[in-house]
């Protein structure tokens, strides 16, 4: 935008400069009227081609113009859809909701939560108060400041596989990726830019160091009371817990405190109570929980303008064999006791692309 304003006023300065031109053709005319008058007709064309030739190439600028603002508007900012569809399948949508957690929230005012985590934080108050001393909420300012942000949510998906879908991905202001999904030596097909990276303890078997770039959020979607305790151990280097966790989480963590950020309970509510349906006075009877990429998409559908994901989807029932990742050979099979609705989230999402919320840059 800023580019073409200053576009615009620099073709202003060239038709002054051309008018002030056009001023001393005049003049130089008018003495030669006096001299001879078979020139003045040759003069005069000249004089006549030349002004046809300024006013039409100023013409042709200004359509050009006019294409690369409506190209900005439709390609690159689709500014305020996302919104408007959003609130279409989410009731109250809104996004006043802040992206992480705060220490206000928890210290001299506290919010009561309505739900126990993952869909709130209560009974989980006083470990929160101690892990965000140390953690920070904002987001990026290279993020904050966009006047439109246009983001990919990367999913794990076996379809990223030799997708070569690298560039277009580091193309996104802001790209999500999932859990230990690795960049390192996948750069050609998932990209290399990670804004934020959503995980949970058991899944936080990555690097920080060498998958994630020096400037990565690191956002912790805590599942229960312990994982908070896990994270603030790690970050203080403390004694290590190792008993409540359904798979051994990391005990070395090289990760800078300041990087990290908590989730707002607040998405996975909304993922669940809006995105999938579960009844949320009856959350004892449903067992199962959203995906860390479902929440991620609705993450994205609170802060962006434009929402495209890569990489989400299973394998057809048929392709058993298959695997379900793009780095590692876990078979679809292992869903079936991880806790997830696959089919239903598989649906959910269906549905948000079907009705052009968001947009599938692999094959979903
Ligand atoms: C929307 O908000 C109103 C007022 O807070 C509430 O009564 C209603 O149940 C909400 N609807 C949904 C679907 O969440
Ligand atoms: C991906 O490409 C490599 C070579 O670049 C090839 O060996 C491999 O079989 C391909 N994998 C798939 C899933 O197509
Ligand atoms: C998963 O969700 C679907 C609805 O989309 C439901 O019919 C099915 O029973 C659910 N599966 C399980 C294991 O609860
Ligand atoms: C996903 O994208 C592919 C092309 O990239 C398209 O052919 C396909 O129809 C899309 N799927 C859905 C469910 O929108």
């Amino acid at each position: 935008m800023e580019k073409t304003e200053e576009n615009h006023s620099s073709v202003e300065d060239n038709s002054r400069h051309d008018s002030k031109s056009h001023w001393t053709l005049f003049t130089l005319l008018i003495t030669m009227i006096h001299k001879s008058r078979w020139k003045i007709l040759g003069v005069l064309t000249v004089f006549g081609v030349m002004v046809w030739y300024t006013i039409s190439r100023e013409e042709r600028y200004m359509q050009l113009f006019d294409f690369h603002i409506m190209q900005d508007e439709r390609m690159t900012c689709p500014l305020g859809e996302v919104e408007k569809k959003a609130a279409q399948l989410i009731a109250n949508y809104t996004r006043d909701h802040p992206l992480f957690l705060q220490l206000k929230d928890y210290f001299w005012v506290r919010t009561p939560s309505p739900y126990e985590l993952p869909y709130g934080t209560k009974g989980a108050e006083e470990i929160l108060l101690r892990l965000l001393a140390v953690t920070s909420y904002s987001l990026p300012e290279s993020v904050q400041s966009l006047k439109c942000r246009k983001c990919a949510v990367v999913g794990n998906g076996h379809r990223l596989r030799n997708s070569s879908m690298g560039d277009v991905i580091n193309k996104y202001d802001v790209v999500i990726r999932l859990n230990n999904a690795p960049v390192h030596g996948y750069e050609h097909d998932v990209g290399s830019k990670t804004t934020m990276r959503l995980f949970y303890p058991e899944s936080a078997h990555f690097n920080p160091k060498t998958e994630n770039n020096p400037n990565t959020l690191l956002v912790l979607v805590a599942f229960k009371p312990m994982d908070f305790l896990w994270m603030e151990t790690i970050l203080h280097d403390k004694k290590r817990i190792r008993k409540g966790f359904w798979k051994q989480p990391p005990l070395i963590w090289d990760a800078n405190p300041e990087q990290v950020r908590i989730l707002n309970p607040y998405f996975m509510e909304v993922t669940a109570a809006k995105l999938l349906n579960i009844p949320m006075k009856q959350l004892r009877k449903f067992k199962q929980k959203p995906t860390t990429g479902l929440v991620a998409i609705t993450l994205a559908l609170h802060f962006c303008d434009m929402v495209d994901i890569a990489g989400f989807g299973y394998p057809d029932s048929a392709n058993k064999k298959q695997s379900i990742h793009y780095y590692e050979q876990i078979t679809v099979k292992s869903m079936a006791t991880s806790g997830h609705n696959v089919s239903h989230e598989a649906s959910a999402i269906k549905k948000m692309l079907v009705m052009g919320l968001i947009k599938n840059l692999t094959y979903f």
